[in-house]
């Protein structure tokens, strides 16, 4: 059967904003997360600490992070791709950071300027000290269904991936659909794939989708992993998003649109929707143009 409740791990803040050609404003930014902490999300993605050259856009991360010490409660996840991130993470005291490797070599190359094991190998002793340090630690992995390079991407090489991230000691793995382009079969494919490599082992490894939604699949994704007993689900409110170095890639899932599917489902997400839907609009009217969720719409009446 479906989860009685499912986690949204909100990354408008991340995944949105680093997509922007626009650079928010700071302040702008740290009301964005409260907002949605205020919203009813207990895990808001705040930023990255990678290099700022690499994604100007989160450059501000050292003075974002501090800023959000009053949000007592939320976790505040941030991504850190190498030791360098970690250090800089751990030196504003953040508790959770995520890893994000790549399936694909193309990817790989694009993102992180190494080979897909290369990455793994920069990933290693990150996952390993930050666990150390009583840190939780997400493995996401990126290009798990489709590469906008490579085409279709072969399960057998996102499960060995995923293998390598849980072996690290990953607490979480999110599988990403990068540029939008799975549907439920293959959703139901690589899952399947993965029970049957015993992936993640079941109490040790929590198991996440992210889709994004070019082709407007992401919710019927979504609701094919719930099928499998997937219980944390990305989205990003408003449905900012996609990924500098994956140009094909638009908004994450709309938060909104995933909420409205499970409130109708009768699952819970502990989730205002019409508090997160004003605060899509009023960062719309930040970033100068309408959200593109169809629940956002709906409910602002336009
Ligand atoms: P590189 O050029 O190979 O870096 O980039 P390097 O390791 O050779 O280091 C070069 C210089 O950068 C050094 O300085 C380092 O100190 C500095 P120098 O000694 O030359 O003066 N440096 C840093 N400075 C600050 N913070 C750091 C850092 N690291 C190195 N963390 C690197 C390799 C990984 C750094 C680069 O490729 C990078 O930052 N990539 C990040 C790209 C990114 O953020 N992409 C978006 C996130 S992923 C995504 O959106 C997908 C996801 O949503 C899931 C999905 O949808 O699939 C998660
Ligand atoms: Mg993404």
């Amino acid at each position: 059967g479906l989860p009685a409740r499912v986690r949204i791990h909100e990354v408008g803040p991340r995944d949105g904003l680093q997509n922007e050609s626009a650079i928010v404003p700071v302040q702008v930014k740290a009301e964005f997360i409260e907002r949605l902490a205020a919203a009813g999300l207990s895990t808001v993605e705040a930023t990255s600490f990678v290099h700022p050259k690499w994604v100007p856009q989160l450059a501000d991360a050292e003075e974002l992070y501090p800023r959000l010490g009053g949000l007592d409660g939320v976790r505040l996840p941030v991504l850190v791709p190498n030791a360098r991130g970690l250090e800089r993470a751990l030196a504003l005291g953040a508790r959770e950071v995520a890893v994000f490797a790549s399936a694909t070599e193309s990817f790989a190359k694009a993102n992180l300027n190494r080979t897909v094991d290369g990455a793994l190998e920069m990933f290693e002793p990150v996952v390993t000290r930050a666990k150390r340090e009583g840190l939780r630690v997400r493995g996401y992995l990126s290009m798990c269904f489709g590469d906008p390079w490579e085409g279709p991407v072969p399960v057998e090489q996102v499960v060995r991936v995923c293998r390598a991230l849980v072996g690290m000691g990953c607490d979480e793995l999110s599988l990403g659909d990068t540029i939008g382009v799975a549907t439920p079969g293959h959703v139901h494919a690589l899952l399947t794939a993965l029970e049957r490599a015993g992936l993640p082992a079941s109490g040790e490894t929590d198991l996440a989708v992210h889709f994004h939604d070019t082709y407007g699949q992401a919710l019927s994704n979504t609701f094919t992993a719930l099928q499998h007993g997937v219980a944390t689900v990305d989205a990003s409110a408003g449905g900012l998003g996609g990924c500098p170095y994956a140009k094909s890639a638009t908004g994450n899932l709309a938060t909104e649109d995933l909420v409205w599917m499970l409130h109708g489902l009768g699952i819970e997400t502990g989730v205002d929707l019409a508090l997160l839907c004003a605060t899509s609009r009023w960062m719309a009217e930040r970033l100068g143009r309408p959200s593109p969720s169809r629940t956002v719409r709906a409910l602002s009446g336009t």
